[in-house]
């Protein structure tokens, strides 16, 4: 695929798919007493400061302008060359080049009402929770084709604008369902080990549901660099700089923290102390650019979402491939003036769409396995302690394992070497 389409040369915003009209996986929907309402159950408040990515790393180098303030102008991360697309200095408050979403400081996203709504849309489907061999010893996933109450949360306008303010680009729900939301449960001192990973879809925003107090562990670890997979690389080996090692905690049940997860290696510290097991909600977000970089990892899903992937994953292709051709409906000049952005968007989508195909038949497979049970794992589990932390993420994320056993795809589609870390889920 061309560079043209990754987002940062063609600037393309379209409204995001509405929630997909059927549930797979025989789900059926939950009775439930309380309808989300935006007044009552949101309270959006902004972060005290958005973090950057951080382009590039020399060890020791301390990053003064990877704060900024809240909010980012949209369009700031696709559109780097469009007037007032920097973002403010959190310290200066002078303007400087967004390099794209790291991750927000905790905010406010739901009301003691909301979380109490929310909680008790969690009791009431707790009894369809299971588990990710290896990764999440409990969750529920796809809750949003349970309870309306989770659907209208994630499709607010408001918190959506929030969270666009945060990225420096229109986010939107992701497109495959069973993303939202995910709901984890982590026992105190419990729980399958966990590490460093990064995440199958582009954003997650984790909101906490639990009581905070007294809660010992529980903490984001999230590593600045640039390179994400070096940034793998160089916490297993013991030679990443603590200093690029971000330790984030959460203020209180209702906050939560918006990342682009996908571009920083993160991990959540194990609870060993608390008053109740920590519970949070994950929502997947994606741009609402059609022509930015696809993120979402179509194996990671594949292996745990039963019937749902092939649908789920076409329509989010579906979804970004009319937004492309919305583009050229719209946007690409008449004449001889047009012909060479024809020909590229034309190539591109019937890539974007015969790919698809190749992923939802299992004829590709779009990331490497990865050992969550074997030598990788532990070694990663070791170069964590050797941080000096107990740092076990217990926080699923979507970055699931490859079944070994499962299908007998043929080709390797990205042949870049990745870090056999054990990847988390939430
Ligand atoms: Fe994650």
């Amino acid at each position: 695929m061309s560079d043209i389409t990754n987002g940062v040369r063609r600037a393309h915003v379209v409204e995001a798919a509405p929630f997909a009209e059927s549930a797979p996986n025989n789900i059926k929907p939950t009775p439930e007493t309380v309808a989300f309402d935006a007044a009552r159950h949101l309270q959006l408040e902004a972060p005290a400061y958005v973090k950057m990515l951080v382009p590039s790393v020399s060890p020791g180098t301390q990053h003064e302008t990877d704060r900024v303030r809240f909010p980012v102008p949209l369009s700031a991360s696709e559109n780097q060359d469009r007037e007032g697309a920097n973002a403010q200095c959190d310290s200066t408050g002078l303007p400087v080049p967004f390099t794209g979403l790291a991750y927000s400081a905790p905010f406010r996203v739901l009301s003691d009402e909301g979380v109490e709504a929310f909680r008790r849309v969690v009791v009431d489907n707790e009894q369809f929770s299971g588990c990710v061999p290896s990764l999440v010893p409990k969750c529920i996933r796809g809750l949003g084709y349970r309870s309306k109450f989770v659907r209208d949360f994630n499709y607010s306008k408001p918190l959506l604008n929030h969270l666009s303010s945060c990225a420096g680009i229109g986010v939107g729900p992701h497109d495959m369902g069973m993303n939202l939301s995910q709901v984890n449960f982590g026992e105190i001192g419990g729980g399958v080990v966990n590490a460093w990973h990064l995440d199958s879809v582009p954003f997650v925003m984790v909101i906490l549901l639990s009581d905070h107090r007294d809660m010992e562990g529980g903490e984001l670890l999230v590593a600045r660099l640039g390179d994400p997979h070096k940034a793998l690389e160089m916490i297993r080996a013991d030679t990443i700089d603590p200093g690029m090692i971000d330790r984030v905690n959460y203020p209180g049940a209702g906050y939560a923290i918006f990342m682009q997860g996908s571009q920083i290696a993160h991990a959540v510290t194990s609870v060993t102390a608390a008053r109740e097991r920590r519970l949070t909600c994950v929502n997947s977000y994606q741009s609402l650019n059609p022509f930015s970089l696809n993120r979402t990892v179509y194996r990671t899903f594949s292996t745990m979402d039963g019937d749902a992937p092939p649908y789920e994953f076409a329509r989010h292709v579906a979804w970004r491939v009319r937004g492309q051709l919305d583009y050229l409906l719209q946007k690409v000049e008449n004449g001889s003036g047009g012909h060479g952005e024809v020909t590229e968007i034309l190539r591109d989508a019937a890539a974007e769409l015969e790919r698809a195909r190749g992923l939802v038949t299992n004829t590709i497979q779009d990331e490497r396995p990865y050992d969550t049970d074997g030598g990788a794992a532990a070694e990663a589990d070791a170069a964590i302690q050797n941080l000096g932390t107990n740092a076990r993420a217990t926080h699923a994320d979507r970055n699931a394992v490859l079944n070994a056993e499962e299908g007998a795809p043929v080709i390797v589609e990205e042949e870049e070497e990745r870090d056999p870390l054990p990847v988390s889920k939430l």
